[in-house]
């Protein structure tokens, strides 16, 4: 029977070993948490790297490790240690990541981080080859793996293959400035459809493949000598009912059920019942604009004092890539500035942001949703950013306002959100003045359509119509060949 095989940088499961035992987590991300209810309902197995590099896994649990994953239909491919460093946090985090989000001072060029990229991409196909069985479906995702679809044609001209960027594409000036660039695009056109979360990152690839690669395109489909290859935009969805349920399970707790954190906030909002929550879900990177956020309040606080006690910021920064430098700077730049804001502002009874710099379970995530009645997203760049959808997925009353960065792919089907530019802090500032007076009607309005389109355009939907695509590429090759 033929199956489908994700490939991803990272499995959905993130192991570690606790007094000699491994311990299972799901992992954080939106590649992850998104794909994983594809997985889930499907006939798929997941090929990615479990979260532990070879050497710190002892030899007698790499076999648990396996079976771990296997339970979940997932194979685990295990790097070390050096390659991790090169492949992970060297050319995927240290090079493509910064260029793709226009971080062009962050971008290094280092030969050497590129070899090892090589390499691990060439591992993790040969995985996929020992796995591979005519008339499977692969399905490759993300920048970490920009080399695999092509080193699988090679061996397999045959094969279908997807390949899904997470990421934003940069217009042709910033990729071209890439020493690698030839090899890049070639090794992405190894696949049969190609798929962006936006219609811009879509056209910039494109571009880059006719004034590069000096391929023909037209339209989306671009003719190499002996395929055609199609481009094409799907934006990537959440699992709404599964975050529209927890919301519900959440309003059926109890005082005894509910978590902590649900204690506190509650407890919060009755020493200070005016006081509105405003809340931020990011991994710690400088992409996400965490530091431009901070300013951005501070700027707000200092020019309307009468604010003060009746608000409060709630963040919530995920700890991420801490090897590289540019994240140990932000976290020590967020330290400070959190510190500073809290010491300039604070009263007696209040402290204008909660920070916490830590992952959290999935319940504590849905509270914070839940009970936050305004969500100041403002990311610099961000492919997607499905925090975005999963705060007004779990908005059930259709209350809460959400103001979201115009640099967010997300923000191309959000128009009912309050759209900012993240730079701008006046512009921020009084957005956050508008969710505050904003009349309940007003929002279930908003929130209304946004629900609806969530709900139609889920990502059992992005699945479904990247796979569909996906056959219809392949069926159109075929009859290319024929003729
Ligand atoms: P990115 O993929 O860049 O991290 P997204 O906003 O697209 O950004 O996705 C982040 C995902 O990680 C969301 O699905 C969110 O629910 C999940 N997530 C964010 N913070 C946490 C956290 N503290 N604990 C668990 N999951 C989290
Ligand atoms: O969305 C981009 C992305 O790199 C995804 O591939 C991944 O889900 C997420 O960010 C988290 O990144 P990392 O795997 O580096 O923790």
């Amino acid at each position: 029977m033929s199956k489908t095989i994700i490939l991803s940088n990272r499995l959905p499961l993130q192991i570690s070993i606790e007094n000699d035992k491994l311990d299972v987590t799901p992992s954080v991300g939106g590649l992850a948490t998104g794909l994983k209810s594809f997985h889930k309902d499907g006939d798929s197995v997941w090929v990615g790297w479990p979260g532990l590099t070879e050497e710190e896994i002892p030899e007698d649990l790499k076999e648990d490790v396996q079976k771990k994953a296997k339970e979940e239909n997932c194979v685990a491919v295990h790097l070390t240690s050096a390659e991790i460093d090169g492949f992970y946090y060297g050319f995927s985090n240290r090079t493509v990541w910064p260029l793709f989000h226009y971080f062009m001072e962050y971008t290094e060029s280092d030969e050497e981080h590129w070899q090892i990229y090589k390499q691990v991409n060439q591992k993790y196909a040969d995985k996929i080859l020992e796995l591979y069985k005519d008339g499977d479906v692969i399905w490759v995702h993300d920048y970490q793996l920009l080399l695999v679809p092509n080193m699988i044609r090679e061996q397999e001209p045959e094969a279908v293959i997807g390949f899904f960027n997470h990421i934003p594409f940069p217009s042709y000036e910033v990729f071209r400035t890439l020493p690698w660039r030839d090899e890049v695009l070639k090794g992405v056109l190894g696949a049969d459809l190609i798929g962006f979360h936006t219609y811009d990152y879509e056209r910039h690839f494109l571009s880059s493949v006719s004034r590069i690669l000096r391929h023909q395109v037209d339209f989306n489909e671009i003719t190499l000598p002996d395929r055609i290859v199609k481009v094409d935009s799907f934006p990537m969805g959440i699992d709404y009912r599964k975050f529209e349920q927890a919301a519900l399970d959440h309003f059926e707790k109890t005082s005894e059920t509910k978590s902590e954190l649900q204690r506190r906030l509650d407890h919060h909002l009755d020493a200070t019942p005016d006081a509105k929550l405003i809340l931020s879900i990011d991994r710690l990177d400088y992409t996400k604009g965490i530091a431009h956020r901070i300013r951005a309040y501070e700027y707000f606080l200092d020019r309307n004092p009468e604010y003060i006690e009746k608000v409060r910021l709630v963040m919530l920064a995920v700890p991420s890539r801490s090897n590289v430098p540019q994240y140990r700077r932000l976290k020590r730049e967020v330290d400070e500035l959190v510190g500073r804001i809290n010491g300039k502002f604070s009263t007696v009874n209040w402290t204008p942001i909660w920070y916490f710099y830590r992952s959290m379970p999935f319940e504590n995530l849905i509270d914070l949703y839940t009970t936050c009645e305004i969500a100041l997203l403002t990311p610099i760049r961000d492919g997607m950013n499905l925090v975005a959808k999963e705060y007004i997925a779990t908005r059930t009353d259709k209350t809460g306002v959400l103001i979201l960065s115009e640099m967010a792919g997300a923000a191309h089907e959000m128009n009912e959100a309050l759209i900012i530019n993240p730079n701008n802090f006046e512009q921020v500032s009084e957005a956050l003045k508008t969710a505050f007076h904003m009349p309940k009607e007003e929002q279930m309005e908003r929130n209304k359509m946004l629900q609806k389109r969530l709900r139609r355009y889920s990502v059992e939907k992005w699945a479904q119509d990247f796979m569909k695509a996906l056959r219809t590429t392949r069926e159109n090759r075929d009859a290319f060949k024929s003729i």
